[in-house]
């Protein structure tokens, strides 16, 4: 066995993939996201004769001094011997020595092996999100036009408060990044006078098929913000909308289904 973890390359794919098909009760995602991966850089394999028997990739975000690590995975005959633990160490490693200050996972709530992983490990619950699923459907314009998003300042929001969600990450919201969102028209706003009432961020995701992330904030016009999104799916042929919120529930809508929660997690460097 590798006493470290190297990255992966191209051709440790098909042998990856292999252990990660059935990793929970719906599947994986890796096979989706694994090229972008690769191509992003910072994806890691630990091997066993030669053979990748667990990976993990990290995003690194210097401006906001983070790491983002996702996708761990450990072959089943290989579970419980440390493997994980030394993949989230090789990352942190790393960030600290440039001098990052903060390391940031997302696990879903049901995930008991992996939040004992991350608690053992020294990563906090920050917060709970909720996670819901929709399909991208053309609705009357009638109703879309009601919400014409509206440009904000970044004066107007409290932003320590808030994260963007880019790819299932969940970023630190600076100026920069709102500015730069706004100026995509990614931001759902609606006010009342000068108080903003609905906010949400619409993103299409980089790395996952076919896939339309809604973060809500808050609102009062939540029904009309996901209709909107909806419709905005389906003009540009996405037909998968992710809906991530803290909110514990939201409207009813015609096949909106409520997934499991997840915690994100996070520890100081
Ligand atoms: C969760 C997972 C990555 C752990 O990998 P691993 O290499 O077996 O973990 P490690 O051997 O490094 O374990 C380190 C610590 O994690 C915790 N842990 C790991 N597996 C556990 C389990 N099945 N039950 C309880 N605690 C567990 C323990 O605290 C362990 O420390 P200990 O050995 O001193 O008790 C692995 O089970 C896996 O691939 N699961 C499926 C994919 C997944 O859930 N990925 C994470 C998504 S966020």
């Amino acid at each position: 066995m590798d006493s470290l973890p190297r990255l992966a390359s191209s051709s440790d794919k098909k042998d990856v993939l292999n252990f990660c098909q059935n990793t929970f009760s719906w599947g994986d995602y890796i096979h989706e996201v694994w090229d972008n991966w690769i191509n992003e850089g910072h994806l890691i394999v630990i091997k066993n004769d030669q053979i990748p028997v667990s990976m993990a990739h990290a995003g690194f975000y210097p401006d906001e001094k983070m790491i983002w690590i996702e996708g761990i995975r450990v072959s089943n005959n290989f579970r419980k011997k440390g493997l994980a633990q030394k993949m989230i160490h090789y990352f942190e490693g790393k960030a600290k020595s440039q001098e990052f200050k903060i390391s940031r996972m997302l696990i879903a709530s049901e995930n008991n092996p992996s939040l004992k992983l991350a608690k053992k490990l020294g990563y906090k619950i920050i917060s709970k999100w909720n996670y819901f699923s929709l399909e991208s459907k053309q609705i009357s314009q009638q109703n879309t036009m009601l919400s014409d998003s509206c440009l904000i300042d970044c004066e107007e929001l409290d932003m320590e408060k808030y994260n963007f969600i880019e790819s299932w990450r969940w970023i630190p919201l600076t100026n920069e990044r709102l500015k730069k969102l706004n100026s995509e028209n990614k931001i759902f706003c609606q006010k009342i006078g000068s108080e903003i009432t609905t906010l949400g961020i619409i993103t299409e995701s980089e790395s996952f098929e076919n896939t339309v992330i809604l973060e809500i904030l808050f609102g009062t016009e939540l029904e009309t913000m996901i209709k909107f999104v909806q419709n905005i799916a389906y003009k540009k042929n996405y037909s998968k909308i992710r809906i991530l919120t803290e909110l514990e529930s939201l409207p009813k809508i015609e096949n909106l289904e409520n997934k499991f929660p997840f915690y994100l997690m996070e520890k100081k460097l």
